[in-house]
C-alpha cells in the first residue's frame, strides 16, 4: 500500500446475510483515505451496520471488490480484523461475566498477542494507555458486568484502542452516553483522527462533531445515496435532506 492508496476501497460490492435470498447491500462503492472522519447516517434498517460488518470482513461479499488496509477482505478477513477496531451497536455484557475491565481491555490485544500466548509487558502498557485515554483507570479492577451501559461502552472503546487500530468502526457509540461523555468521546475521536487513524462512525447525534472536514455517507435501502465532504456543522442538514428526498421519491 502506498501512502496515497485509500485505506478502505469498496467497488460495486454486494453483501448478503447467510440464508437470505437477496443481497442486503447493493452496488456499494466507497473510497476512504487515511485519517478521514466519516459519519454514516440514514434511517433504521438502511444497512449502516451491514456496511461496517462488510468492511470488517464479517459478511459474505457476493460480488465486487473490497480492500481494507491493503488486504482483500474476501481473501483474509482475519488480517483485516487485526488492523480494524469495531465497536458493536447495543452490546452489553451479562451481569455475571467473569472478567474485570482490565482483562476485557487486554482482550483487545489478542490479535497481536496471539490467542494462547501470555500477555507481554507492552500489552499491559497499551491497556493502561487505553484506560487513560477514556478516563476510566479507576474502573480497572471492577467486574465488567456490574458497570453501567455507558461505562461498558467506554471499556469497549478502550479495548479497541488497545490494539492500535488503523481504522476504527463505531456503531452508534453515543447511544448509552450522557452529554458530557459524548463531548469527551468526540474530543478523543478528533485526536485519533489527527494522529492518522481513520474513523467511521454510525450516529444519529451530530452535535459536537470534531472541528474538521467530515465525509458524510448516507444510506437508504442498502445503497449509498450521498457521499461527500462537508464542514461538521452541515452534517445534520445533509442527512436530513437525503431523508426528505427518500420520502418524496
Ligand atoms: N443477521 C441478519 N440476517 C438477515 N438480515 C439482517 C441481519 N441483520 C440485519 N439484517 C437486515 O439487513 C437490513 C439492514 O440492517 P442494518 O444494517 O442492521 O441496518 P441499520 O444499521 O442501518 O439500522 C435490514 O433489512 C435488516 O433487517
Ligand atoms: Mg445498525
Amino acid at each position: 500500500m502506498t501512502p496515497s492508496d485509500p485505506v478502505i476501497r469498496l467497488e460495486n460490492v454486494y453483501t448478503a446475510y447467510e440464508g437470505a435470498d437477496r443481497p442486503t447491500l447493493t452496488d456499494i462503492s466507497l473510497s476512504i483515505g487515511k485519517g478521514e472522519f466519516v459519519v454514516i447516517g440514514g434511517p433504521n434498517g438502511a444497512g449502516k451496520t451491514t456496511l461496517l460488518e462488510t468492511i470488517n470482513g464479517m459478511l459474505a461479499i457476493t460480488h465486487g471488490k473490497a480492500i481494507v488496509c491493503g488486504q482483500d477482505v474476501r481473501g483474509d478477513g482475519v488480517q483485516v480484523r487485526c488492523r480494524v477496531g469495531y465497536l458493536l451497536q447495543n452490546f452489553a455484557f451479562d451481569p455475571l461475566t467473569p472478567f474485570t475491565v482490565e482483562e476485557v481491555v487486554l482482550m483487545g490485544c489478542y490479535g497481536t498477542i496471539g490467542l494462547f500466548r501470555k500477555p507481554r509487558t507492552e500489552d499491559y502498557v497499551e491497556v493502561k494507555k487505553a484506560l487513560h485515554l477514556l478516563g476510566i483507570e479507576d474502573l480497572a479492577t471492577r467486574p465488567i458486568g456490574q458497570l453501567s451501559g455507558g461505562q461498558q461502552q467506554k471499556v469497549l472503546m478502550a479495548q479497541n484502542l488497545a490494539r492500535n487500530p488503523e481504522v476504527l468502526l463505531l456503531d452508534e457509540p453515543f447511544s448509552n452516553l450522557d452529554m458530557f461523555a459524548r463531548e469527551e468521546i468526540n474530543r478523543l475521536l478528533a485526536r485519533l483522527v489527527g494522529s492518522g487513524i481513520t474513523v467511521l462512525i454510525v450516529s444519529h447525534a451530530f452535535d459536537d462533531l470534531p472541528d474538521r472536514p467530515v465525509r458524510v455517507v448516507v444510506m437508504q435501502e442498502g445503497k449509498i445515496v450521498v457521499s461527500r465532504e462537508c464542514p461538521p456543522k452541515e452534517v445534520e442538514q445533509v442527512v436530513r435532506s437525503a431523508g426528505k428526498g427518500a420520502l418524496h421519491a
